[in-house]
């Protein structure tokens, strides 16, 4: 079934019980029991699992091709929950363009658990072997990755991390399985923010872990989030199960626009580097050409005057919504060292764009305007 298709029905099915198409949002948070003392639905408690989020799975493992998925309160959780099922010692590469959250959890928190990590340039691969070690479990790859824009050969990352004995998960939020499905290019896990383009309208929290298999490692980061309670609440859930169903014409329409976008900007004389795995000049444009459909709806630019030409531009957008996150129907800029504060290692020239369902022409003319103050 293509993508288009199993977005709509993956996982659907009318209640039984009413006919309903639209599926029942169940908010019980506990779940009665027959006089043998044996769950009536299958559920105990609302942390352990629940039919809404269930729902939500069954319709996000097709989706990622994967055996099963595991449904989280955000995409931070979903990532937490996976480093927390690893065994104390463990080691871990991240790309050196991971998603800011991720990096300052391994300074703040992974390394108080026990869990070292180190970073790699991964677009290269031989970087990426050579911060390999002897105890790492697990190497964590983001492609396309926020907010550089790098391109990761995921099938090439995924063997070297296989050849010294480490799972591989792939940061998908960006390219979603509309445009990337990185357990066909051998991962073990993808990720995903589905605060993003899962959701879709700027409403909703939640991230999602889906495996290949259902192995020990799946049981044992299911046993973390029902014990650590990362789960993804049962509105939340169904929110996202809503946006899933429209999630494959959304990002083929902001793929397109996002292609646009950044020609327009990649000719314009106040814009120094146009970060898109579309354009033919991008050092991934090959990579991203094998392993994606499109190209994806996110794209960053550099100001050709810096970091002033750079907050001038966001400043003076008007249909843009200046806002972090992404994903939305609603375009959203922002000058992102400011959005990630302090620690921030983006360039002060970077201006990150999240392109929604808008008229591409409006949305260029809107940019003209903003870097031509
Ligand atoms: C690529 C990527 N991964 C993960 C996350 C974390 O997701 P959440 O904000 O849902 O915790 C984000 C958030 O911006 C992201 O951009």
């Amino acid at each position: 079934m293509r993508i288009e298709t199993l977005a709509v029905h993956a996982g659907f099915a009318p209640d039984p019980t009413t006919g309903a198409v639209a599926p029942p949002l169940h908010l019980s948070t506990t779940f009665a029991r027959d006089r043998d003392g044996v769950p009536l639905g299958g559920h105990v408690y609302v942390r352990e699992s629940n039919p809404t989020q269930d729902a939500l799975e069954a319709a996000l493992a097709p989706l990622e091709g994967g055996a099963a998925a595991l449904a989280f309160a955000s995409g931070m959780a979903a990532g937490a929950a996976l480093l927390q099922a690893l065994p104390k010692g463990s080691h871990v590469v991240l790309p050196d363009d991971v998603y800011y959250g991720y990096r300052v959890a391994g300074v703040d928190f992974f390394r108080e658990w026990g869990i070292e990590t180190s970073s790699a340039a991964m677009e290269k691969v031989d970087s990426l072997r050579g911060a390999i070690r002897r105890e790492t479990r697990l190497v964590w790859i983001e492609t396309p990755s926020n907010p550089l824009m790098k391109v990761v050969d995921v099938a090439a990352a995924v063997s070297a991390a296989h050849e010294a004995g480490a799972l591989a998960v792939v940061d998908n939020t960006f390219a979603t399985p509309v445009l990337q499905r990185p357990l066909e290019l051998g991962a073990d896990v993808a990720l995903h923010s589905t605060t993003k383009y899962f959701g879709g309208h700027s409403d909703v929290q939640g991230g999602a872990l889906v495996f290949r298999s259902r192995d020990p490692f799946f049981e044992r980061v299911l046993h973390a989030r029902h014990v650590l309670g990362a789960v993804s609440s049962p509105f939340n859930s169904w929110l996202v199960l809503r946006g899933v169903r429209s999630l494959a014409v959304r990002v083929a329409a902001q793929s397109a626009t996002a292609l646009k976008v950044a020609e327009a900007l990649a000719a314009h004389p106040a814009v120094a580097r146009v970060n898109y795995p579309g354009l033919p000049g991008h050092p991934g444009h090959e990579a991203a050409r094998r392993q994606m459909k499109a190209f994806g709806g996110m794209l960053s630019f550099h100001a050709a005057g810096g970091r002033d030409a750079a907050l001038r531009a966001v400043g003076r957008a008007e249909l843009f919504v200046r806002a972090t996150s992404l994903g939305g129907v609603e375009s959203l800029i922002e000058h992102r060292a400011t959005s990630e504060g302090p620690a921030s290692t983006t360039p002060q020239d970077l201006v990150r764009l999240s392109i929604g369902l808008e008229h591409a022409d409006d949305l260029i003319a809107d940019l003209q305007n903003a870097l031509s103050g």
